[in-house]
């Protein structure tokens, strides 16, 4: 009698064990964006800029959105600042980013150039290539006019 019952409580234990594990590995396959008040779930490895525009989070400020490279991270315009777990920095986003009216040294990223790890948090700032200082929508904030 003593031996079925630890041996019951092991299998729950072992089950548990094993819902906690299937859990963690969906959690971390479909990470969440969340952006412009948005939670956005994607399947990892996701490309930031097509994540944001299938949502219609607006990457890009003003005419910036007609006049892009769309994605092919020459123009700069779909920079944001990202907290939290995406792909490092590639070398067109490195070089772009050192350019002006960017600095190497400010903390964005080119969504276009950038994949999703796990989950994050968006911010994209005034300007036509999003390099100011303000910010137009965030993971608190939703975009103007919402
Ligand atoms: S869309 Fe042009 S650099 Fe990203």
């Amino acid at each position: 009698m003593g031996q079925s019952l630890a041996l019951g409580i092991k299998r729950k234990k072992t089950f548990r064990l094993e819902i906690i594990h299937i859990h963690l590995q969906f959690r971390n396959s479909m990470p969440q964006v969340v952006a412009a008040q948005k939670i956005l779930a994607c399947p990892a490895g996701s490309n930031l800029r097509h994540v944001l525009l299938n949502q219609e989070v607006p990457v890009h400020n003003g005419r910036s959105r007609l006049i892009n490279c769309r994605g092919l991270g020459s123009c700069g315009t779909c920079a944001v600042k990202v907290e939290e777990d995406v792909s490092p920095p590639t070398w067109r986003d490195l070089a772009r980013r050192s350019l002006p009216p960017h600095t190497p040294t400010r903390d964005l990223r080119l969504a276009c150039q950038t994949s999703v790890v796990g989950d994050i948090r968006v911010t994209k700032y005034d300007g036509f290539w999003g390099q100011g200082t303000q910010p137009v929508w965030s993971a608190e904030r939703a975009t103007e006019g919402e």
